[in-house]
């Protein structure tokens, strides 16, 4: 193992969900940590714009996605080969979408679009994304889910969120046992509470509520997440391999 620099320089990330909220802040800090980063995102303006604030933001390149097509997604990657003439090394999949409503109001069309995005698209990336690193013979890989506390404990209201959370965990531990004879390396990172658009039409009255039940009485912010990312995604985890990390101030199931 060796850190020099940047805990990420020379390294190229894919960063899906990066124009907003978690996976904007994981760009950041991944560029600051010296990695290029290919800004992923169906909000084509909003990943422009994640891009033109990362440290030299000439480095690094946005594309719109829609995660969930595979015929999009295979566009997206070939798009960052051509780019960057590499395969990135890193993956963080952090777009996502809730669709709440308790589980008898539920639509079908409501379960299926956030299993297709959150889990469905997770699978995708990370299919093709991986057998780009076998192929091209990435010497280090790392793969980082965003899952969620909920797909671990469940939540009123979010049947589909949560299944879909749960299904990125298990998607995770099992890249992780076939990929790890390549030294590619899967985790993924279970946040609470995280301040963004997600969370932000709590009512507030809900949210003091929330916050009575998470030990450290507050919502966590973006950077908070996408620090414990860069970690697992640097050789600095070099031996952790299909975890599932919370963070989420104490908040636990
Ligand atoms: N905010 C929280 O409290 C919290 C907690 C646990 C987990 N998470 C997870 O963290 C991740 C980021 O969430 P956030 O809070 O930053 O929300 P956010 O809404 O700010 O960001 C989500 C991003 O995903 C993008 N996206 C949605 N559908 C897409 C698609 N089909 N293809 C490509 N991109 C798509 C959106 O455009 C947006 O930029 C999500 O997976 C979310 O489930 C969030």
């Amino acid at each position: 193992m060796s850190v020099t620099g940047g805990l990420l320089t020379g390294r190229l990330a894919l960063v899906t969900g990066g124009a907003s909220g978690i996976g904007r802040a994981i760009c950041r800090t991944f560029a600051r940590e010296g990695a290029k980063i290919a800004v992923v995102d169906i909000n084509r303006n909003g990943a422009e714009e994640t891009r033109s604030m990362l440290t030299n933001s000439s480095d690094h390149f946005s594309v719109a996605t829609d995660v969930s097509s595979s015929a999009s997604v295979a566009d997206m990657l070939s798009q960052i080969q051509g780019k960057f003439t590499a395969t990135p090394s890193i993956v963080v999949n952090a777009a996502g979408i809730i669709k709440d409503k308790s589980l008898l109001k539920m639509t079908e069309a409501d379960f299926d679009q956030v299993i297709s995005v959150n889990l469905k698209g997770t699978y995708l990336v990370t299919q093709a994304a991986v057998r780009a690193m076998k192929e091209t013979k990435v010497q280090e890989g790392s793969v980082v889910n965003i899952s969620s506390i909920v797909g671990k404990g469940g939540n009123i209201g979010q049947t589909n969120y949560a299944a879909s959370k749960a299904g990125v965990i298990g998607l995770t531990k099992t890249v992780a046992k076939e990929m790890a004879r390549y030294n590619i390396r899967v985790n993924s990172i279970l946040p609470g509470m995280i301040e963004t658009q997600m969370t932000a039409s709590i009512p507030d009255e809900i949210a003091q509520l929330v916050k009575m039940l998470i030990p450290m009485a507050r919502f966590g912010k973006p950077e908070e997440v996408a620090e414990v990312c860069a970690f697992l995604a640097s050789p600095r985890a070099s031996y952790i391999t299909g975890q599932a990390v919370e963070v989420t101030g104490g908040l636990s199931f």
